[in-house]
């Protein structure tokens, strides 16, 4: 009756873990979402915007106070000048402004390189437009991206590369070497960036977040994404932006308005506010969850996973090569019921599933959730 237009997609393992989870009375690390309280100062402006009135349809590309916070910020953070006017869009979270730039510029048959494991977004937004995902492993153990092959994969039809930095699942982040190889990569192509940047506040051991927008010859043609939901604790608000010049913006605007015309109002407000007046809620956000990282990592000294400290994100990898030999995802939905900590399999990162020995936990949780997680797992 109905032909599917994403016939190989089912119910996404984020839901299935986090379900199972709630069943079995386990410890969920496995969807991404902090289990600390929005900050109070947020909290508070949002409140005040709703009793103030603010409760009607914001300007479609976002209200002009938040988009010129926004570009205070990004001149501040990576030295971007950007027009708060024509170069920013707010959005339902970081998924709707991939999905955005991806249907304003991705025709039929053009090919979109990206690197697995990778965000389960990118594939079928891709493939709702006609486009073809090329995927490209990134090398394990270390989740570095091979450029040789990339170079390789890119032919007249490419038309997007998706970079992802720090990275889901993998906890790498992209450095300067890398940034610079892409740019010489794409030079005098018409091939787009898609810079998924949503963790950019959570990297460690004193490393740089490398935009894009620090580079102004790959700014020229990204669009740049990043999602309040990390940066603030709320991912259920659903809000993010997207940065990118005024021709790429245009064309997003264009899918933007149709898509979901403009996005929360006194939400927008409420994030303006914070970025102009606290600014340490995302300045002291690498320390924050830089001790996490180390709590749960020295929790875990006496297991036999293989640990691989991540460098950016709210997620580590553990390695269990040392322990069995089954498949991730029937591990992983084993250890949630018998262990009692749900984890998400790194195999299902990738299309088609590779498997690796690898299993994704959170630890954007209070730190007697990691210590509790961190026991039963320590006793496998
Ligand atoms: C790599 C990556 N990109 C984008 C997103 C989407 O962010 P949002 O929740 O703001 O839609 C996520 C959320 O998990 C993510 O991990």
């Amino acid at each position: 009756m109905i032909t599917s237009k994403l016939p190989a997609t089912g119910t996404t393992i984020f839901t299935v873990m986090s379900a199972l989870a709630k069943e079995h009375g386990a410890i969920n690390l496995s969807q991404g979402f902090p289990d600390f309280p929005c900050p109070p100062a947020l909290q508070a402006a949002l409140e005040r915007y709703i009793e103030e009135g603010f409760n009607q349809y914001a300007h479609m590309a976002g209200a002009i106070s938040l988009r010129q916070a926004i570009a205070n910020k990004v001149a501040l953070t990576y030295g971007a000048t950007i027009n708060p006017e024509t170069d920013v869009t707010v959005t339902a979270g970081g998924t709707q402004a991939i999905f955005t730039a991806i249907a304003a510029t991705v025709h039929t048959g053009d090919e979109v390189i990206y690197f697995t494991p990778a965000y389960d977004s990118y594939a079928p937004a891709i493939l709702l437009q006609g486009g073809k995902p090329i995927a490209i492993e990134l090398q394990h153990p270390s989740y570095q991206i091979p450029w040789q092959q990339v170079k390789d994969a890119t032919t007249p039809r490419t038309r997007m590369i998706i970079i992802n930095t720090p990275h889901n699942p993998s906890g790498t982040v992209m450095t300067a070497a890398d940034m610079r190889t892409l740019q010489d990569l794409v030079r005098d192509t018409n091939i787009l960036i898609l810079s998924d940047e949503v963790y950019e506040h959570i990297v460690f051991d004193g490393a740089r977040h490398e935009s894009a927008l620090r580079f102004p010859e790959l700014a020229a043609r990204s669009f740049v994404v990043y999602s309040f939901g990390k940066t603030y604790h709320v991912t259920g608000w659903k809000m993010g932006y997207c940065i990118a010049p005024e021709a790429l913006m245009r064309e997003f605007r264009k899918v933007h308005q149709y898509l979901v015309f403009s996005v929360n109002h006194p939400a927008q407000l409420a994030f303006g506010e914070i970025m102009e007046t606290q600014p340490k809620l995302w300045q002291e956000l690498p320390q924050f969850y830089q001790r996490k990282r180390d709590l749960f990592i020295k929790h875990l000294q006496g297991s036999r996973f293989t640990i691989r400290p991540s460098q950016g994100t709210y997620f580590q990898l553990l390695g269990y090569e040392n322990i069995t030999d089954e498949p991730d995802t029937a591990l992983a939905e084993r250890w949630t019921k018998e262990i009692g900590v749900a984890s998400i399999p790194v195999s299902v990162f990738y299309d088609p599933a590779v498997q690796s020995k690898v299993l994704r936990f959170c630890f954007a949780k209070s730190d007697d959730v990691l210590e509790a997680a961190a026991e039963k797992l320590c006793k496998i």
